[in-house]
C-alpha cells in the first residue's frame, strides 16, 4: 500500500506505488475497508448468570412476549418492550460498561473523528432464538456502531452472516469464486462463541440464518449513537 501525501484540500492523496514495466507487473490496492471487531466480555461478568437473567426477564416480560407473537418474531426479544435493562439489572449495567470500552476502542480503530463527543449506548436488548428461528437480513440505520454479545450458543447455533455493503450496487457483476480470499467474498459467516462480543458499523447488513441448534441461541444486541 502506498503512503499518503499532502494534498491541497483536506483530503490526502494516495501516493501510488510504481509497478515495473515488465509484462503483467502490477500493484493492487485494497481500499474502503469493512472492519468487524471481535473481543470478549470480561471475566467478571458471569455469562451463566447473564443467561439466567435473560431467561427470567423473557419469562416475566408479557408485553415483549405479546409483541413477538403479534409480529411473528421467533422466540423472544426485549427490543420493543424493555428500554432500560442496564438501569434495572446490575449485570446488564456491567455489560454496558464493558461495551462502552469496546465501542470506544473500535471507534479508535476505525479512526472515527468524534469531535470530543463519545459514542453512547442507544438500545440494548435480549434475543432468544429457538431451534428453527431466523433473524432476517437488516441494518441499523439510525446508529453508528452495532453489535452483539453472545450468551448461549449451543452446538449447531446459527453463525452470523455479514454481507458486502456494495452488493446492492453490483447489478451486473459476476459472483466471486467459492475459494476467493476472505476480503473478496460477498458474504462472510462468523461463528461466535459464548462470551464473545462482535461489533460492526451499523450500515453493515447482517442476518442470523436458521438456528439448527436444539437449544436456544441467546444474545444481547445493542446500538451506539453519536450525539449531536
Ligand atoms: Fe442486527
Amino acid at each position: 500500500m502506498g503512503d499518503r501525501v499532502a494534498a491541497p484540500g483536506s483530503e490526502a492523496v494516495l501516493a501510488m506505488p510504481r509497478p515495473s514495466r515488465y509484462y503483467l507487473s502490477m500493484t493492487v490496492l485494497s481500499l474502503f475497508a469493512t472492519r468487524v471487531y471481535h473481543a470478549r466480555l470480561p471475566d467478571e461478568i458471569d455469562v451463566h448468570e447473564l443467561e439466567a437473567s435473560c431467561r427470567s426477564i423473557a419469562e416475566d416480560d408479557e408485553a415483549g412476549q405479546r409483541w413477538c407473537e403479534e409480529n411473528g418474531f421467533p422466540g423472544y426479544t426485549s427490543y420493543s418492550s424493555l428500554a432500560d435493562l442496564p438501569w434495572r439489572f446490575p449485570i446488564f449495567e456491567q455489560v454496558r460498561k464493558a461495551l462502552d470500552r469496546h465501542v470506544a476502542a473500535f471507534a479508535e480503530e476505525l479512526a472515527l473523528d468524534l469531535d470530543g463527543r463519545p459514542l453512547g449506548l442507544e438500545d440494548l436488548w435480549i434475543n432468544i432464538l429457538p431451534e428453527g428461528g431466523i433473524h432476517t437480513s437488516h441494518i441499523h440505520p439510525q446508529s453508528v456502531i452495532s453489535g452483539t454479545a453472545y450468551v448461549a450458543m449451543p452446538a449447531g447455533s446459527a453463525a452470523l452472516r455479514l454481507e458486502d455493503p456494495r452488493l446492492a450496487m453490483m447489478m451486473a457483476a459476476p459472483p466471486r469464486k467459492r475459494h476467493a480470499a476472505e476480503e473478496l467474498q460477498q458474504f462472510v459467516y462468523v461463528q461466535p462463541a459464548v462470551g464473545d462480543v462482535l461489533l460492526w458499523e451499523s450500515w453493515l447488513r447482517h442476518e442470523v440464518p436458521m438456528n439448527l441448534a436444539e437449544g436456544d441461541r441467546i444474545s444481547v444486541s445493542f446500538n451506539y449513537r453519536w450525539d449531536a
